[in-house]
């Protein structure tokens, strides 16, 4: 794991300590796999339209303890969540049946992962006895939790059946997970992030060629000493939030309005027969044919537009260590995605306005879909405990319900860079 601070040899030890209990195995013999969550300063809510994202891990996610079975038994439990999930890998996995009983319980993953290996022609032999702890408090919260859970039984299923898969293969197996399993229709930002990241980089992928590179920084390259390292940190401030609210028109229903406002683009351009996402529309046609967007479509496709112009300078300001400009981005993005994109909810838009008066914040937007969860922001190094104290203060008397469910009272927690997802 590089240089991520994270888990802790005690974390480890404790996860692998309870699978040996529960499989009467050696603590030798127990492998991890350590998924972290990610964060996307720029490129939000443009994957799936074929954008260019820009992600990093930080030093926070899951782990997923586990020894390979004797048998075809899959059995997991974890310590955030009640009950044990029980399945054969050797039976057939539909995701009919799930979504049709809308059972989305945590189990989901690991039975999403083993209908991916399925679908994709790998017949598995070997099931996992496997313990599942995440970092206190932090699921559903918008730092990808689900596509870290998911990429964790991926990895842990391959180990025990010796199936050796390429990131960009795991990229596309969690893929199927959240698309066709799960009915999600997201893009492939979360797992890209959590497979690819490597700690002193950010990651640019493009989504639509699936190709990635790295930006390295000064900001965050640790190795260049106490000049390059430690100028800020990452700060992850929580709604209370963890489910959607009842009126929200959800995420699907935003990737669909992207995808009609992109139909109608390349038909007025005469390219009726491509693939209807943003992608495929020239930023020129989008300029010429506009007009002919309804506005709640012009909006989107406006959000998408200037987010991916946002990733191109922000590669440009991180590179050249400028915080300041990369802040500013990041507000403008956050701004977009409240304005033209019209997601988040009325308490995620409180905390993104308090975090914009915050002392030492460079820049703030809502992390993942931003319809519950958190809100992320860089922050001076210097002034990090103070930027916390006024968070904790102002989002208490915006919503003092709220802020009390956070993490357990705590609206922030300060965070670092992390590493790519391996199993140990
Ligand atoms: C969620 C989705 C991602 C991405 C973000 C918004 O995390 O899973 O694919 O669209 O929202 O940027």
């Amino acid at each position: 794991m590089g240089a991520s601070s994270w888990p802790s040899a005690v974390e480890l030890s404790d996860a692998k300590k309870k699978v040996a209990e529960m499989s009467g195995r050696d603590v030798g013999d127990v492998r991890v796999v350590i998924s972290p969550y990610r964060i996307c300063p720029l490129g939000a809510h443009i994957d799936h339209q074929g954008g260019t994202v820009l992600a990093m891990t930080v030093n926070k996610g899951i782990i997923l303890a586990f020894v390979p079975s004797y048998d075809s038994q899959a059995q997991l439990c974890s310590r955030q969540f009640a009950g044990e999930v029980k399945f054969r890998v050797d039976e057939e996995q539909l995701p009919s049946m799930h979504v049709k009983e809308k059972n989305y319980d945590w189990g989901s993953y690991a039975r999403g992962a083993l209908y991916a290996l399925q679908k994709t022609g790998n017949k598995l032999c070997k099931g996992i006895l496997g313990f599942i702890s995440g970092s206190d408090g932090l699921d559903s919260s918008g730092l990808s939790s689900s596509a870290a859970v998911g990429i964790a039984c991926l990895l842990a299923l391959e180990s025990a059946n010796n199936l050796s898969m390429s990131p960009s293969e795991n990229i596309e197996l969690d893929k199927l997970i959240e698309n066709s399993y799960l009915g999600l229709r997201n893009g492939i930002l979360d797992q890209s992030a959590i497979l690819l990241s490597k700690y002193g980089y950010l990651t640019l992928m493009d989504c639509k060629t699936k190709e990635h590179t790295f930006v390295s920084s000064s900001m965050l390259d640790g190795s260049k000493g106490p000049e390059g390292a430690n100028k800020y940190k990452i700060l992850l401030a929580f709604s209370g939030l963890k489910h959607c609210l009842k009126d929200n028109p959800g995420y699907n229903c935003r990737v669909a309005e992207c995808q009609e406002a992109a139909r109608i683009l390349l038909c007025a351009s005469g390219a009726q027969s491509v693939e209807p996402r943003l992608c495929e529309v020239e930023p020129s046609i989008f300029e010429a044919q506009k007009h002919k967007l309804k506005a709640n479509l012009a909006k989107r496709a406006e959000h998408y537009f200037s987010e991916n112009k946002r990733v191109i300078e922000g590669v440009k300001a991180w590179a050249s260590g400028n915080l300041l400009e990369f802040g500013k981005l990041i507000a403008a993005s956050g701004l977009s995605s409240i304005q033209n994109y019209e997601c988040g909810c009325e308490p995620m838009i409180q905390l993104y306005e308090i975090l914009m008066r915050t002392p030492g914040i460079f820049g703030a937007r809502f992390s993942g879909a931003g319809f519950r969860g958190c809100c992320l922001a860089f922050v001076d190094a210097d002034q990090a405990d103070e930027a916390t104290a006024f968070v904790q203060k102002e989002y208490a008397k915006a919503q003092p319900d709220l802020s009390s469910q956070a993490l357990g009272g705590r609206v922030v927690m300060l965070c670092d860079a992390g590493d790519s997802a391996c199993v140990i």
